[in-house]
């Protein structure tokens, strides 16, 4: 049941901790610092290309991966949302291999591109949560998430063990090619094993979302803008905050505002900035103040000194203090500011947020 808590949405943001260190384990060996996959796993070393599918955010789950295989194993990755991948013409040869995200493994759109691309010859795996789903049975390889059932129609703790386990295929995958030294591949683990411990901070700070949520409550647009990593997470946290509060919410990479979408900002459309310390922090805040230039009013997720170095005579909107985390997986971090937005300006409307209108929490119709 959902215990204390009033929905399973708050109740499956919390377990994150819990959840994804039990994940991490599953994949990785603390005291080595070594990653383990299961034996009938993909033979990472010599494909050509590795391509991701999957629907909704699952499939945003695999477009943070794309960052890590692409940067810790130099690995060329295709993704496509399901259902397009799989009506698509894509040459794909002998020798390759796909990964297949889904939480429930039922998926209708996403196991439809998974038969598609085994019958090519591709080497198919499912990243799955349910373990006896049809993704599961059929794919070569299985890995599974370990996020225990999710009730809650918007995903939220399966996002973030599916990111745990492809952090770890990716660091695997960079080891198999040669990229990533035992060196590298003991500092990743320790990384992702400080994750849980992070979440947790975050999370004791979650009454500050409440306040935060009342300022989106009134909006009828929301942007979400990010860059590298963080991208995929505008998409995310725009995607949680459409489904749960019926506001109208976009994504865009940071980089991308000027080609368009800015064209939309005026003070009653606020902006959330996610804004972690990492390559990228100088432009996408530069990207925040041209927002601020033209009125618009921005919501801020960054590090203290992050926030700090942001400041300018313009106030915020609002803003969250976010903890130091290696930048690479910082989604999994920043993972949690957004589905508490989402969640408390939901609980602020008044909507039915373990069941959003017309969602169903398995798709398995076209
Ligand atoms: C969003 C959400 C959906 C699912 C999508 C895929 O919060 O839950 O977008 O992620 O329907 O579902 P699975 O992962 O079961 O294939």
């Amino acid at each position: 049941g959902k215990g204390r808590h009033r929905h399973f949405m708050a109740k499956e943001i919390e377990e994150q901790p819990e959840v994804v260190a039990h994940t991490l384990t599953t994949y990785l060996n603390p005291s080595e610092g070594t990653v383990n996959l299961p034996e009938t796993g993909i033979d990472f070393s010599n494909i050509s290309r590795l391509t991701i599918s999957a629907c909704g955010t699952a499939y945003l789950a695999g477009l943070i991966s794309k960052y890590w295989f692409e940067t810790l194993a130099r690995l060329p990755v295709e993704i496509d949302i399901a259902s397009e991948l799989r009506y698509r013409d894509v040459p794909y040869q002998k020798g390759e291999a796909a990964l297949f995200v889904s939480q429930s493994g039922e998926t209708a759109d996403t196991l439809a591109a998974m038969r598609h691309a085994a019958e090519a010859g591709v080497t198919v795996g499912a990243v799955v949560n349910v373990t006896q789903s049809t993704m599961a049975r059929e794919a070569d390889a299985v890995f599974p998430i370990k996020a225990g059932p999710e009730i809650g129609v918007a995903s939220t703790k399966a996002f973030t063990c599916q990111l745990a386990t492809l952090a770890c295929l990716a660091i695997a995958a960079g080891r198999a090619r040669g990229y990533v030294t035992p060196e590298r591949e003991a500092e990743l683990c320790e990384s992702l094993l400080k994750l849980p411990r992070l979440m947790n901070d975050v999370l004791a700070h979650a009454e500050e979302f409440d306040r935060l949520g009342t300022l989106l409550q009134p909006a009828r647009d929301v942007l979400y803008l990010g860059r590298g990593v963080s991208f995929p997470m505008a998409l995310e946290g725009a995607l949680k905050l459409k489904e749960i509060s019926y506001i109208h919410a976009e994504g865009y990479a940071a980089g991308e505002l000027k080609h368009g979408p800015i064209a939309l900002v005026d003070e009653h459309v606020p902006v959330i900035v996610i804004a972690p310390r990492d390559a990228h922090f100088e432009k996408t805040v530069s990207n925040m103040h041209e927002v601020m230039a033209r009125g618009g009013k921005c919501l801020l997720l960054a590090t203290e000194k992050g926030l700090e170095a942001a400041k300018t005579d313009e106030p915020l909107l609002g803003s969250f203090a976010m903890p130091d985390v290696d930048p690479l997986f910082s989604p999994l971090i920043y993972a949690l500011p957004i589905q508490l937005l989402a969640y408390h300006t939901a609980v602020h409307k008044g909507t039915d947020v373990d069941q959003p209108r017309n969602l169903a929490k398995s798709v398995t119709v076209e």
